[in-house]
């Protein structure tokens, strides 16, 4: 079609990556790209705190231990950030409270569109990334070892690097399944059935557990990250 949508339809998660590092300008238009997409009002209620060090890989690969952490030459932490906010009622000598779920959807969807371009101008420039959602897991520990002050929250790293594999990319739903014309349309449960099959086709001997039984483990029991804990603690709940 065009440059753009043909980069955007090769997608695919890179989890291993080579030892060549991530030229500096490249790191910066990356990050320039990412900070050029949309936000709330122009709030930009994010911040991306950019880890290279070993030393810091490690201790975040300590509490999250997914091998792309440590292969990564470049991770940028994206945190939900309503401090400068508050520093913004400090301004006008006003009230101050960012509680809320809609306040928490400002940031989270800002920090993700911002992400989101961030990881294509990585992979227009050869590069290869996947987000880490897991960190979520580990909200307290994250929030003491990148110093994170209150009204802010871990949302998800990305890390990035020269791709050392390659796959095929990742087939989605039936376009039927997802996208409807005028108003919703509640799907029956075949559609589930017949995605676990491309799924298995797709994943071959990768595969350990079925697509829908990933989402029953996900969705089956109350959730496990801790990320209700900092929010309160962080004063956002
Ligand atoms: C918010 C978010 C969090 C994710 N967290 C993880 C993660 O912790 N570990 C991982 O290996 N992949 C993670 N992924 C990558 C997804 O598994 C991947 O995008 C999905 O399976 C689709 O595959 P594709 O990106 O190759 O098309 C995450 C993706 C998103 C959007």
């Amino acid at each position: 079609m065009n440059e753009t949508i043909d980069l955007m339809l090769a997608h695919s998660s890179v989890r291993r990556f080579t030892d060549e590092p991530i030229e500096r300008a490249d790191l910066e238009a990356i990050i320039t790209a990412g900070r050029a997409a949309s936000s709330w009002k122009n709030f930009q209620s994010y911040s991306i705190i950019v880890i290279q060090s070993e030393e810091k890989k490690q201790a975040l690969y300590d509490l999250v231990p997914q091998p792309a952490i440590l292969q990564a030459k470049a991770i940028l932490f994206f945190v939900g950030d309503h401090n400068r906010a508050s520093k913004a009622a400090e301004l006008h000598g006003t009230d101050f409270d960012a509680k809320g779920t809609e306040n928490l959807l400002i940031s989270s969807v800002d920090a993700s569109l911002a992400g989101q371009n961030a990881l294509l101008a990585a992979e227009s420039l050869g590069y290869g990334g996947v987000f880490i959602g897991m960190i979520r897991h580990q909200a307290l520990a994250m929030a003491e070892l990148f110093n994170l002050p209150d009204y802010t929250y871990p949302i998800f790293c990305i890390a990035l690097g020269l791709p050392a594999q390659a796959h095929p990319v990742k087939p989605r739903l039936a376009t039927e399944a997802i996208v409807f014309e005028e108003e919703y349309v509640e799907q029956d449960i075949e559609i589930i059935k017949s995605y676990d099959q491309i799924q298995t086709v797709y994943a071959g001997d990768r595969q350990t557990e079925l697509w829908s039984e990933r989402i029953v483990a996900q969705f089956g029991q109350a959730e496990q990250a801790e990320t209700k804990v900092i929010l309160e603690k962080n004063k956002l709940s």
